[in-house]
Order: structure tokens, then sequence, then C-alpha cells
């Protein structure tokens, strides 16, 4: 399907039903070893997610996302999956996914899982198989599987270099080399064989059956490949368009796999959903969001901005047009387990920006190997406009996606000794990037840390270690402070419900650059001022503010939302 046909395609559902939950959800990731420890053994599991539900009831969440929580080596995170109908022992068991998402349920809490279908883990059963049966074999076919280049293949088929960094190829006990795009832990699969199709299937009726109401698709736009001989090499690749027909990335055919995804979703009652990371041009994102694909698309354009009031406008323009054309709505993420905090992200300069107006690079990365000391971290700037960004978020039409910890205005945390780092990045990238072991060191629900209580993630201690300031953002820090970031987030996503309304914005003209201000249309207004200088309201029908109004004026760096009348 082209983008003519998308953009041709009707809306995804008749204006008199009442809209799909997924379409304008407030989504909060748990990265599951993070977040909360109940058996004591350093790491997160569900069993601590299941003790959190009334925490993240009262938040005012609409549905968690987890990162995965299956067995895995833990060689990225858990995105290296050793089994994909399962949960790693670590972690609980089945019995204690059924309690948690039963507990999420009862408190009105949807539940989406994450899927991995690029890769599995080098632990994978399959891949074990692969290895044990040699070349040629039908095993090996559910990977790629190639032989090397030059003198006795001792060198890797292409010079193809890993998203973590090294070689792309990684060879095995017999000569033959295998396809990692990720860390070598990660073998890609084969999506040519039927096999690994029809696999996938099964894994996402398994965990349909069981309750869950959707599923985030880990790297969506990678899974299908051409790799007829002979293979490009990297300098090829980079030069190669990407226009649905690039050997590697976001071709054309991968919607064939979500076209049979969806069947599966649709055959559920009520459908399951899915959104898809697909890091691809902006043009080709409503292929993914389509209503006969996956249904839902990352943006991560905010995540990329600037506090910047043109930034965010662009942006939000940008990406409501899209999902018109797509017939989905749009999504917003200002944090995730990839990315430094945005807290942090907002206290440093800005960053320098390639030709295509991306970050030249990762924004916060050279602060962090400064282990926090270069450029100088100016924290209360940082919280001040990630409180302001929150809300600017929170009122756009579509679904906002929150990463744990971002409610408590975390920081990243950059004192991580090189011993206790985790991040394949920071072993493969000789030591240019550290990683993101940062925004995954685990949430500080208590103020003290006595006795390895790990300020409340657990008696075990914690498996990232979690610096002294984290007791000053614990949930209890700021649990009934009226003015801490997690009242301002429990007020923001309760009044969010409240006022939820048409997927339309109204811009209303400001007379300032640095200032945005929109309307919903039961006339919810939305007002950031980006800039220094306060602005002046000239409505007294306060909602919420991220910074106390002075005389009427918002603040500098600053969010108030105006008015609304419910639902229409
Ligand atoms: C994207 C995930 O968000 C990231 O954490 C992971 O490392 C890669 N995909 C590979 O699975």
């Amino acid at each position: 399907m082209s983008i003519v046909d998308v953009a041709q395609a009707p809306a995804q559902h008749p204006i008199s039903e009442p809209a799909p939950w997924w379409r304008q959800a407030a989504v909060y990731q748990i990265y599951p070893r993070s977040f909360s420890d109940a058996n004591g053994d350093g790491l997160g599991d569900l069993p601590g997610i299941t003790s959190k539900a009334d925490y993240l009831h009262d938040l005012g969440i609409d549905a968690v996302w987890l990162s995965p929580f299956y067995p895995s080596a833990l060689a990225d995170g858990g995105y290296d999956v050793a089994d994909y109908r399962n949960v790693d022992p670590r972690l609980g068991t089945l019995t204690d996914f059924d309690a948690m998402l039963d507990a999420l349920h009862t408190r009105g809490i949807r539940v989406v899982v994450d899927i991995v279908p690029n890769h599995t883990s080098d632990q994978h059963a399959w891949f074990q198989e692969a290895l044990a049966s040699g070349r040629g074999s039908s095993a090996r076919e559910r990977y790629i599987f190639r032989e090397g280049s030059g003198p006795d293949g001792a060198l890797p088929p292409t010079d193809w270099v890993a998203a973590f960094g090294g070689s792309s190829w990684e060879r095995v006990a017999d000569g033959q080399w295998y396809l990692h795009n990720f860390a070598i832990e990660q073998p890609d699969l084969n999506w040519s064989n039927p096999e690994v199709r029809a696999d996938f299937l099964t894994t996402l009726r398994f965990w349909s059956d069981r309750g869950v109401d959707g599923f985030r698709i880990d790297v969506a736009h990678m899974l299908t490949k051409d790799l007829t001989e002979p293979l490009p090499s990297q300098a090829q690749l980079d030069a190669l368009p990407r226009d649905g027909r690039h050997p590697m990335v976001d071709r054309d055919d991968v919607h064939e796999v979500y076209a049979e995804w969806r069947q599966v979703f649709n055959s559920y009652d009520p459908p399951r959903t899915a959104v898809a990371e697909a890091w691809v041009d902006k043009a080709r994102v409503p292929l993914y969001a389509s209503p006969d694909g996956l249904g839902q698309a990352f943006n991560f354009d905010l995540l990329e901005a600037d506090f910047d009031a043109g930034q965010f406008e662009t942006v939000v323009r940008d990406n409501l047009t899209l999902a018109e054309m797509s017939g989905s709505s749009s999504t917003w993420v200002l944090s995730n387990h990839d990315v430094v905090r945005h807290a942090t992200r907002y206290g440093l300069p800005q960053p320098a920006r390639d030709d295509t107006g991306r970050p030249a690079r990762k924004h916060g990365a050279d602060w962090v190997i400064s282990g926090g000391v270069t450029p100088v971290l100016d924290r209360p700037a940082g919280e001040r406009r990630a409180r302001a960004a929150t809300l600017f978020m929170l009122g756009l039409p579509g679904s906002s996606y929150l990463y744990q910890g971002e409610e408590l205005g975390l920081h990243e945390v950059a004192e991580i000794p090189a011993g206790d780092r985790q991040d394949p990045t920071f072993f493969r990238s000789a030591g240019t990037d550290l990683g993101r072991d940062g925004c995954r060191v685990p949430l500080p629900w208590e103020t003290g840390n006595d006795g390895g209580s790990a300020f409340g993630f657990g008696t075990g201690g914690s498996h990232l270690p979690q610096p002294a300031w984290f007791g000053d953002y614990s949930v209890a820090a700021q649990s009934t402070d009226p003015l801490s970031s997690l009242e301002l987030y429990r007020s923001a996503l309760s009044l969010r419900r409240t006022l939820q309304t048409g997927e339309h914005l109204e811009w209303i003209p400001t007379g300032r650059s640095d200032v945005l201000r929109y309307r919903r249309p039961n006339g919810w207004e939305i007002v950031t001022n980006f800039g220094t200088e306060p602005y002046a309201v000239d409505r007294s029908d306060v909602l919420l503010t991220s910074r106390e109004l002075e005389a009427g004026t918002l603040p500098g760096e600053a969010t108030v939302w105006l008015g609304g009348h419910g639902m229409e």
C-alpha cells in the first residue's frame, strides 16, 4: 500500500461510536526490572508491579506498557528474549502475570506488552538448535546465516555495522556468520520463513488469550529484509533511499506481516491494539498506524525537540496531519527507556543538530560521559521546563506515553561506575556512548536508603546503583506536597480524564513567538510560555498550572490549563 492509499483510507471508527480507549490514552511505561522488587533480589518483578497497583490507579493512567519481562540473559535489558511465552523466573511466573493483570484490570488499567520480533536472544531454543544443527539445516533457516568473505570466509560477509557498535555479523564455531542488527546476543530472525511468521501469531494469541489489551512492537520497521546476493556494503545501504525497497529497513513487505497480525488482533473482542516503534521517514509512519496494520505508531519528535515553541508547534502540526492520513490518533513521548530523561535534557544546553534537523548526537550523552559534570546541569530549569512540556503534551489530542519516574521529575543518573553498567551500548561503543542505564535506575519509593532498602525499591539493594539524591525525588517525599511533580501529574491525569474531547485542536495566536496556545473542541485551553518573559492570561478559569500564576500572568517556562466543559 502506498502513502497515497493510506491517505485515502477511511477514518477508523464511525463518529457515532465511542472512540476506542487507545486513541487518547495516558499510557505509563514500566521497565519491570527497575520498578519495584517484591522478593528482595535487587531486580524488580511482576509481584512488585502488583503491589503498586493502587499507586498506578491513583496516578490516573489508562494503561501500562510493560517492557520485556520474558526469560532473558539481559544482554539488552530484556530485549533479548529467550522465550516469548513465559516470564523470566527472576521476575515471577505466569501465575504472577495473571495476578498482576487482574490487579490492574480491576482498577481499570489496561495492559500492553512488548513484542520483540526482529531478533531473539542467542539463548532462545531456536538459536541453540541452529548452532547445534549446522549449515544448511532448517534450524539455521530461521535466522540469517551466511558464509564469510575473504580467505577461508574468516571475514564477515559484509562491513555492516550493528546499532550498538561493531560488526553486524558474528561467527559461529563451524565458520558461518549470523546477522545481528543489535547486540551479538540478539540474532536477527528470518521473516521470509513461514515458521517464524506462524510462531509470532501463536505468541500474539498466547498473550491475547491471557487478557492483555495490546502490544508495543519493537523495531517494527526492520523485520523483513532483501538479502539477495551480492549484498551491498554499508556505504551502499546508507546511500539507498528509504522508499519501501531498502534491503534492510522500512520495507513495504513488512506490512504483509502486520496485515496478518491485524487479523489476529481483530479476532478478539475488543480488538487487541498495537503501537509500532518504527524509526522511519515521517511520510511512511501512516503505513504502520493504518487500521489494516498495527493501528498506531510512536512519534519521537517531541523527544528530540528542544524546549522551544517553534519546534513544538511544528512537531504537533506534522504529527496531527500524519494521524489524519492514517485514521489513527497521534502519540506523544517525552521520555522512555532509551533516552536521557527529559528533566535532565531540558536542564542542559540545546544539542547541535545535523542537516536533517535531528540532534547530531544523543542529547545528554556527553553530560553522561562526564559523570554528570559538564556541561553543567541546571536542575531547577530542567524540572521547570519538564513540568511545562508535560502539561503541554497531556493537553494534546492523541495518546501520551509516560515513562516510569518522570512523574517524580526524576533526573538521569550519570554517576554509575563502569563496573555496574549493563547497556550493550556501553560495552560496544568504546567509551563514546555510556548507554541508557541512567534512565533505568530503580525507582525511589521512600526517602531513606537504610539497610539496603534501596529507597523502598526492595530489601535486596538495587541492580543499578541509586544516587543519594534519589530520596529527595521519592514518592514518599512528594506525596501530598501540592507543589511536587508527582502531585502535578496526578492532578493533570485526573483532570485530563474529565476534559478529554474530540481529537482536534485550534491554534490561538499569542502575538509571541515563544508562547503557544491551543484550544480543544470543548474550550479546554493550554498555554505554554517557552520563554522567560511573563505572558498575560486573559481568562480567570485556571484549572492547573506548572508554576503559580503571578497577578494573572503566566511566568516563563510554564504551562497553564484553562476552562473546558467536559467530554464532548
Ligand atoms: C528498541 C528498544 O526500545 C531498545 O531498548 C532495544 O535495545 C532495541 N529496540 C533492540 O531491541
